[in-house]
């Protein structure tokens, strides 16, 4: 069946290898993807596929209503997966309005647009939102996420995500909006914001720059490796219940500091160092207020209803992962200039 559909947030991380499958694997399909291109949102990203006959870019703000309704009644689309957001926790704490502004704002006029052009004729249309694990809270040494584990967001970050949540089962439960939730872990990969976990730390071991270990490096995160969080987007899209809600991810729990010893080897590896050198770069420093102990997923209802599950070993995807930021030095170079030399100084001060 032909479909048109649109990706938001496209040219950021997760969207962009989500873009990349969907243009490739239905070509039947068209495919709309709307970025603003914040800081994050990058068509270097998408180069590999520009010219294809089913894809089309559409630079535009999700927070802008008229122009966001303009959209949909020009391009009357069938579904929607929507990423676009601004995901960092950190920022999210410096300017939470901006969050509010994105994340609810942004998701309630695409769902305002969908009931408008679909005029409550529902058959075979989706709104797929895509959130995070964040929504659920921290965990203590034990238990994982369930997808009916009750939403307890400590972030300014996590509560904008959780409020986008409710919206889209607050506009399926009163207008009927077909949709599907799916809740992630963290992604890691090619093409990931140097402001994140592992590509900041690749950089900066690349560069001979300290690691900023937050508090006691304790904090726990369930990995998934990119391209199996949008095979299960994909799976989701095709296969899912509508009104259902999916946890995803990638039964992979590390501390951070076990994570980033392991990073510290296979890095002195890679740039062919001495082993223990990228360690010695490690630095603790003041705690990310509000910092989740740990998130861990169950991700066995994806499992056993669709029959998904990871596709990489872990040390695999983070070997993949070091080789692809070493052998993309000039991206990492255009994205690490001016605003992110500012970012980072606020952030980090001089370390
Ligand atoms: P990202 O920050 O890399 O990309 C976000 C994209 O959204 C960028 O391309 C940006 O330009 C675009 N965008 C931001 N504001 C916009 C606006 N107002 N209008 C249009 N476009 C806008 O984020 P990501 O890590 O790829 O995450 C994508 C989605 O997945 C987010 O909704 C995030 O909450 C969710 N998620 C991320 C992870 C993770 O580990 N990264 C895990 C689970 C869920
Ligand atoms: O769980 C899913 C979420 O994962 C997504 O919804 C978010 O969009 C994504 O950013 C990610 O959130 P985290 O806060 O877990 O990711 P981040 O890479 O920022 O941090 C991972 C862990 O590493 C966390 O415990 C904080 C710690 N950390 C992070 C940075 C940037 C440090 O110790 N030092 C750092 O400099």
């Amino acid at each position: 069946m032909n479909k048109k559909i649109l990706i938001t947030g496209g040219a950021g991380f997760i969207g962009s290898h989500l873009v990349r499958l969907f243009v490739n694997k239905y070509p039947h399909y068209t495919i709309v993807n709307l970025d603003k291109l914040t800081y994050a949102g990058n068509l270097e990203n998408l180069k590999d596929i520009e010219g294809k006959p089913n894809y089309i870019f559409e630079k535009g703000d999700i927070t802008n209503e008229k122009y966001i309704l303009n959209l949909f009644v020009k391009y009357k689309f069938d579904g929607i997966i929507h990423l676009a957001a601004e995901s960092h926790v950190d920022r999210s704490i410096e300017n939470p309005m901006q969050f509010i502004m994105t994340n609810i704002i942004g998701t309630v006029n695409l769902l305002n647009a969908s009931r408008k052009i679909w005029e409550e004729d529902f058959k075979n249309k989706m709104f797929y939102h895509v959130s995070t694990d964040e929504v659920y809270g921290s965990l203590g040494e034990t238990g994982f996420f369930h997808e009916t584990t009750p939403y307890d967001p400590q972030s300014p970050y996590s509560s904008s995500k959780a409020s986008s949540d409710h919206f889209v089962r607050a506009y399926g439960n009163t207008y009927g909006i077909p949709y599907i939730v799916s809740n992630c872990s963290n992604n890691y990969g090619p093409n990931q914001f140097p402001e994140k976990l592992l590509p900041l730390f690749i950089n900066n071991i690349k560069n001979n720059k300290s690691l900023p270990v937050y508090g006691d490096g304790k904090f726990t995160r369930d990995w998934l490796y990119v391209v199996d969080h949008v095979r299960a987007i994909d799976k989701i899209f095709h296969e899912g219940k509508i009104y259902e809600t999916y946890n995803i991810g990638g039964f992979n729990e590390w501390k951070n500091i076990d994570l980033i010893n392991l990073l510290c080897e296979k890095m002195d590896v890679a740039l062919g160092r001495k082993k223990g050198t990228s360690v010695k770069l490690i630095s603790y420093v003041k705690d990310r207020p509000g910092h989740d102990k740990r998130y861990a997923i169950d991700a066995n209802k994806i499992k056993s209803e669709l029959g998904w599950e990871p596709s990489l070993q872990f040390e695999e995807g983070l070997v993949k992962t070091i080789d692809w930021y070493l052998e993309n030095q000039e991206w990492l170079r255009n994205i690490t200039t001016g605003d992110y030399k500012d970012y980072y100084l606020k952030q980090y001060g001089k370390c």
